[in-house]
């Protein structure tokens, strides 16, 4: 048995790929089927994850409930040291290669890397190969999926299955995940109210990060 929780990361150097978005939905996710979260905000800037997570305690004290902790300096040490305390502890980095991405690279067990899938988001692609060889000796045992975010919602959508097929071609250094997140205003609106879509009204996108929860607890 370990001596620590999961860490996990939505791990990208790609700004507004919605890595916030998705840890803030998987940490609801996750937090609702009664196991301890922390949500290690290293986006010491934005603060997105932290600020998110004040609106929440200030307007729903009765939702399952997550801790959090804002990191700046020493972060792997920083993390593992959360991780000791909490059952699933989810890092949330800046939006570009620095010391953030990096140690989360470096320290989680399961990374999901987003992609938009246009062009632009996609090209990315290169730099995070990259990160990802230079960091694979030291982190060998995590896995990576990419997830395609921010998605067309028609199922077969050419602009989805393009990237689908793009990513095909970086199988060797990550695995695709079974979830496509769509483009829903509710991924918009549930910052501003503090809680995650499985606590909204919109069945579909909490559908969607319960399969993503699910995808989550075969790695643990
Ligand atoms: N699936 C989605 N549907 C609709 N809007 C989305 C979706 N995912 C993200 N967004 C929106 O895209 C914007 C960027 O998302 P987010 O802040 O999560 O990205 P980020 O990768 O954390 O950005 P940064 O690099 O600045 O930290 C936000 O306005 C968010 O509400
Ligand atoms: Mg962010």
């Amino acid at each position: 048995m370990s001596d620590r929780g999961t860490i996990i990361g939505v791990l990208t150097s790609k700004g507004g790929s919605g890595k916030s978005t998705i840890t803030e939905n998987i940490a609801v996710g996750i937090a609702h089927k009664g196991v301890s979260v922390a949500i290690i905000d290293c986006d010491f800037k934005q603060r997105t994850a932290s600020k998110w997570i004040s609106r929440r305690n200030e307007l729903h004290p009765d939702l399952p409930k997550i801790h959090c902790f804002l990191e700046s300096d020493n972060l792997i040490s920083s993390i593992k040291e959360h991780a000791k305390h909490y059952d699933v502890n989810i890092i949330d980095v800046q939006g570009r290669d620095n010391k953030s991405l990096r140690a989360g690279f470096l320290v989680c067990d399961i990374i999901y890397v987003p992609f938009i899938p246009s062009q632009n988001d996609l090209e990315v692609i290169e730099e995070i190969s990259s990160i990802i060889e230079e960091t694979q000796e030291q982190n060998p045992n995590r896995k990576i999926y990419a997830i395609l975010n921010d998605c067309p919602p028609q199922v077969l959508s050419s602009q989805s299955n393009e990237a689908y097929d793009f990513l095909e071609d970086y199988k060797n250094i990550f695995d695709i995940s079974n979830v496509k997140i769509v483009h829903r205003a509710v991924y918009q609106t549930c910052p501003s109210e503090g809680i995650g879509v499985v606590e909204s009204k919109d069945k579909k996108a909490a559908f969607e990060i319960e399969k993503l929860v699910k995808e989550i607890e075969s790695n643990v």
